[in-house]
């Protein structure tokens, strides 16, 4: 069957024929490598990509981003665009719909399953999947030129080998990732393992997943998305109205006991200050990459676009009719550049932003309507996780460097900006290295802005941040994307154990990464048979 036998199927396909993928290598002194680590990259082709006959997935699923409508408001449904799954083979429980929303649905895992993913783009545009926070080889991860258009598929198939945690999915076009999340597509990945489920957390009705995003609704309640203003672009979308699960006025049931509450940011540009209205501390249990070693306890918490929380509440305390609300702290996302330009854009006659990037809001509701009896606790300890080991990094002395800033109304990484095979020298990495990175956020003169990096492909630990604003990262366990406030810089530890290829990384304000605000890093390395397919 053809679905089989080609990652990207269909004859219609713009350019199938030669979708060979070469590599342009950036600046001087990498002929050499050109014809060494490349070698293997030159050959590579999408369309010859044969599936393994031999892989027998645990899970097989269809995945289908398509137009639809869904009754957000009273009155006049939302044209969106929406993810939906079918379980062709595994338990049907494995994909769960969210009644109402227009978010995909929660597809679920277990570590060291093999998961195969017919996705079908059936949007009037190029799309394909990512998968953000897995660990995958370079051809499952969603590179922008993977793209396939309407009506065409890509087959994904890889072992889920992530520790449990909170992942998602989402489409990763060049230049459209923005409107196409806005649009709707987007879900929740979550991976389970023996070590989770041997701390006992609260499950089932207790264990809650919060995506959080923001959008704006014209009076049709249709959804109103940027102008396309480079200003606009600059700041990155905020809509006006705060969506948790993709329903307005969400407001949770609650009984009388302890939840395990998972938070996405699944928002294009928009920054929760994450606090409790009743000034009790946040629990913090896990973040991108799972839960920590043990619990921490901050009284707000950021959290940028892409990066996951788990929290633990607890409400055995409180009385049934006890109503309390997750909130966002009003903060400075930049100083006065920030706020100024955030003023400006509303008077040069751009969409009015009526609630800009660090006001203050309620998110949603907890409302204690059960009385429910159970013994829980806190656990101590959740999960064990090593200590990185800096000077194991071969740039130890030397870390990385990055530079985030803006020239000539662009954000760019290191003066550059996205091409979509471009590697430069100082983007090449070896296989079976560890890495020190540090991204300095040195802001752009005028406008300065936080920027939310993320890496494909890689769970990493944070060494070291400096800045100003420390009480309200958590910096602690497993990462795929941090936020880095203007004037801060973030170290953190890498280990390019496996996967060799092209990977992106970039700034996780969608609209920032939409004009280019991110760049291919190249894992050199031999690519076997088994990575290829
Ligand atoms: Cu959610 Cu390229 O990322
Ligand atoms: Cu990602
Ligand atoms: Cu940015």
């Amino acid at each position: 069957m053809n679905l089989m036998k080609n990652r990207s199927i269909g004859s219609g396909f713009p350019g199938n024929k030669n979708r060979r993928q070469f590599l342009k290598i950036a600046g001087y002194g990498t002929i050499g490598l050109m014809t060494g680590g490349f070698g293997p990259l030159l050959n590579y082709s999408v369309a010859s990509q044969n599936a393994d006959t031999n892989f027998t997935p645990d899970l097989d699923i269809s995945l289908t981003a398509r137009p639809d409508e869904v009754a957000v408001l009273p009155g006049r449904p939302t044209q969106v665009w929406r993810y939906h799954a079918f379980v062709h083979k595994g338990e049907k429980s494995r994909v769960v719909e969210i009644p109402r929303s227009y978010l995909g649905p929660i597809i679920k895992a277990y570590r060291g399953e093999k998961v195969r993913i017919r996705f079908t783009n059936e949007i009037p545009e190029e799309s394909i999947v990512h998968w953000h926070g897995l660990h995958v080889p370079a051809i499952m991860d969603g590179h922008p030129r993977y793209v396939v258009s309407q009506g065409q598929s890509y087959l994904y198939e890889f072992e889920v080998n992530n520790r449990a945690g909170t992942y998602w999915y989402h489409p990763h076009p060049h230049g459209r990732t923005g409107p196409q999340v806005y649009r709707g597509l987007a879900g929740l990945f979550i991976v389970s393992d023996e070590e989770e489920q041997s701390v006992g957390l609260p499950d089932g009705e207790y264990e809650v997943p919060l995506v959080l995003q923001d959008r704006t609704f014209g009076s049709d309640n249709q959804l109103i998305y940027t102008s396309g203003h480079r200003m606009e672009q600059m700041t990155g979308f905020l809509g006006d109205m705060i969506m948790v699960n993709g329903l307005p006025d969400f407001t949770l049931p609650a009984s009388t006991c302890a939840y395990r509450l998972r938070l996405l940011n699944g928002s294009n540009s928009r920054i929760y200050k994450l606090a409790w209205k009743d000034d009790r501390p946040l629990t913090i249990i896990g973040t991108d990459g799972g839960l920590l070693e043990r619990p921490v306890f901050r009284q707000y918490a950021f959290l940028s676009p892409g990066e996951r929380l788990e929290i633990w509440a607890d409400f055995s305390e409180y009385p049934v009719g006890f109503e309390t609300s997750l909130i966002s702290l009003p903060f400075d996302p930049g100083g006065m550049g920030g706020r100024r330009m955030g003023r400006g854009m509303m008077m040069g006659g751009g969409m009015a932003q009526n609630l800009p990037n660090g006001a203050g809001f309620s998110i949603f509701k907890i409302k204690v309507v059960k009385n429910v009896k159970k013994d829980q606790s806190l656990p101590e300890q959740l999960s064990e996780i090593s200590p990185p080991q800096q000077d194991e990094a071969v740039n130890f002395l030397n870390p990385r460097q990055f530079y985030l800033t803006m020239r000539h109304m662009q954000w760019s990484i290191n003066g550059r900006v996205f091409q979509m095979e471009e590697v430069a020298d100082d983007e090449i990495v070896q296989l079976g290295s560890k890495e020190l990175w540090e991204f300095h956020n040195t802001g752009g003169g005028m406008m300065n802005m936080p920027h939310p990096i993320h890496l494909h492909g890689k769970q990493f630990q944070v060494i070291e941040r400096s800045g100003v604003m420390h009480e309200g990262y958590v910096d602690e366990g497993w990462k795929d994307t941090v936020l880095i406030m203007p004037g801060e810089r973030i170290r953190f530890l890498v280990d390019f154990a496996d996967y060799p290829g092209l990977f992106l990384y970039h700034c996780h304000n969608l609209e920032h990464e939409d004009m280019g605000m991110m760049r291919n890093y190249f894992v050199r390395g031999p690519i076997s048979s088994e990575q290829r397919l």
